[in-house]
């Protein structure tokens, strides 16, 4: 898909096709997606659990009211140990947050690419998340993705269109030249 297309088609889908099951392959390849992602260092500290199954996804839905009857969730887990990094704790929790983002970025838009849709979710119990789904200490859970088909009322909320000016976001600055 075009990558114009793919990043216009792409929106927080929340209302999903519960019984409808994804794919192995397609979570395997949203997976997969994430691999590829550019991390500070290269650390590469994303940690992935993919939460499927009906009393797996019953339990995920005691731990976050964003789980939109998805039949599949993500788990997002930052390694906390930069051991191996020149950098220290700060700039490590920096750097891991942002290299999270990117990691959900690739994800979300692989997703649309096979015809699933996804939020990315902070809301969620984070004890209960790492009781039930045995997230060591090593790591900390720092958003869920659930991900599915949607149902027919899966559309855009009104957030999606509210997007600020570019003029508000983005600048120019060029003071030596005309181009
Ligand atoms: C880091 C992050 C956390 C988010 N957490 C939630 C959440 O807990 N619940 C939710 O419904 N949406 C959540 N969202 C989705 C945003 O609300 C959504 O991306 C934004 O309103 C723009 O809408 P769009 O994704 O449809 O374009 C989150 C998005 C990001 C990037």
């Amino acid at each position: 898909m075009e990558f114009e297309k793919l990043i216009s088609e792409r929106y927080s889908l929340r209302s999903m096709d519960a019984t409808r099951y994804v794919e192995r392959e397609k979570l395997e390849k949203i997976a997969m997606s994430a691999r590829v992602a550019p991390s500070a260092c290269n650390l590469q500290r994303h940690r992935l659990k993919i939460v499927t199954g009906d009393a797996e996804i019953k339990k995920m839905q005691g731990c976050t009211t964003c789980h939109f009857n998805a039949p599949a969730v993500i788990i997002i887990s930052l390694d906390k140990d930069t051991k191996d990094s020149p950098m220290d704790e700060n700039s490590g929790m920096k750097f891991g947050l942002i290299d999270i983002g990117i990691v959900v970025a690739h994800m979300a838009l692989e997703a649309v690419t096979l015809g699933l849709g996804t939020t990315i979710v902070g809301m969620f119990d984070e004890k209960k998340i790492r009781e039930e789904f045995d997230i060591p200490d090593t790591q900390i859970p720092m958003l869920i993705m659930p991900i599915g088909y949607p149902d027919e009322k899966g559309a855009p909320c009104i957030l999606h269109k509210s997007r600020l000016p570019i003029e508000k976001t983005t600048e120019w600055y060029n003071i030596s030249s005309k181009n």
